[in-house]
């Protein structure tokens, strides 16, 4: 496998593996085809019995900045039924292995997302964290509501959420968001440190670790994301997603009409 928007190193350190979103001059924006290497690339490492803890980073301007608006834009709710784009989530959801995000500069949307279903998080002092779907006419779709909601408490989730505004690395801190804010010359040494930490610990105390503390927190999860996946894909059949998304790509206010 050789992505092309994806950068993976797995034998410069054993037991590590890390992946690199590389759309750097799209603030590394989530479209299909990187989603599906993502995918690809975590159920291999998954298998790969040398891979213990797998670090996930972006660069220092962008983790990323959600999913990629121009390629939904267009879209009609049948499409995105079709396409159901957030499937690919569901193998990343899964994923055995610890995974670590290492988060500088914009974390937003399906960024944000990628950063929640990662199991610790490092983040840079210049890490901004958001789901601005609402500015779009739309809401989360790749587990946003369900996942902030659980993390940082409903007002918080709904500030978040409603308003579109995004957070600074302090705050996401105090939110419990994430474990650490470190100056950004070093998020990715933090992070690589955390991963030595889990790499040197039963592999399979770690899996059952990490499978239970999700138990805990997934209990009932399903039933919410199938209705947020549903309430996303209907979106794409009102004028609001297609006004948010055009006028982001003409760079102008969007105009809201509630249709
Ligand atoms: N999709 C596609 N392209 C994107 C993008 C996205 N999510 N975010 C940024 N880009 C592109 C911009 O269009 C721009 O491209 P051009 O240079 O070709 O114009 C480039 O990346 C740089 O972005 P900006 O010029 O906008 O940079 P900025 O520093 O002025 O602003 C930003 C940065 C605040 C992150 C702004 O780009 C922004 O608001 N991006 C959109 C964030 C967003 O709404 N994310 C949610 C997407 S929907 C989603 O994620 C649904 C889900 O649940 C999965």
């Amino acid at each position: 496998m050789n992505p092309t928007y994806l950068i993976v190193e797995t034998r410069s350190e054993p037991n590590i593996a890390l992946i690199r979103l590389n759309r750097p001059k799209e603030l590394n924006a989530l479209n299909l085809e990187l989603m599906a290497e993502l995918r690809d690339t975590l159920k291999q490492l998954d298998q790969d019995d040398e891979v213990r803890a797998i670090v996930i980073t972006g660069d220092d301007r962008a983790f990323a900045a959600g999913a990629d608006i121009r390629q939904m834009s267009g879209k009609g709710a049948v499409d995105m039924l079709l396409i159901d784009q957030f499937s690919t989530w569901d193998t990343i959801k899964k994923i055995k292995k610890p995974l670590i995000a290492a988060v500088s500069g914009f974390a937003l949307g399906g960024g944000n997302e990628l950063v929640m279903h990662c199991d610790l998080v490092v983040a840079s002092e210049t890490a901004q964290f958001g789901q601005p779907e609402i500015k779009l006419g739309v809401i989360p779709g790749a587990g946003g509501t369900q996942r902030l909601t659980r993390q940082v408490g409903k007002v918080r989730a709904m500030e978040m959420m409603l308003t579109g505004e995004f957070i600074s690395a302090h705050q996401a801190l105090t939110w419990g968001l994430v474990n650490k804010v470190v100056p950004v010359e070093l998020y990715l040494e933090e992070a690589l440190n955390m991963a030595r930490q889990l790499a040197r610990q039963s592999p399979l105390a770690i899996r059952l670790a990490k499978e239970a503390v999700l138990k805990a927190h997934d209990t009932h999860l399903a039933e919410g994301l199938e209705f947020e996946r549903k309430n996303f894909y209907l979106l794409f059949a009102g004028q609001d997603q297609k006004e948010g998304m055009q006028a982001f790509i003409e760079k102008r206010p969007p105009n809201f009409i509630g249709r």
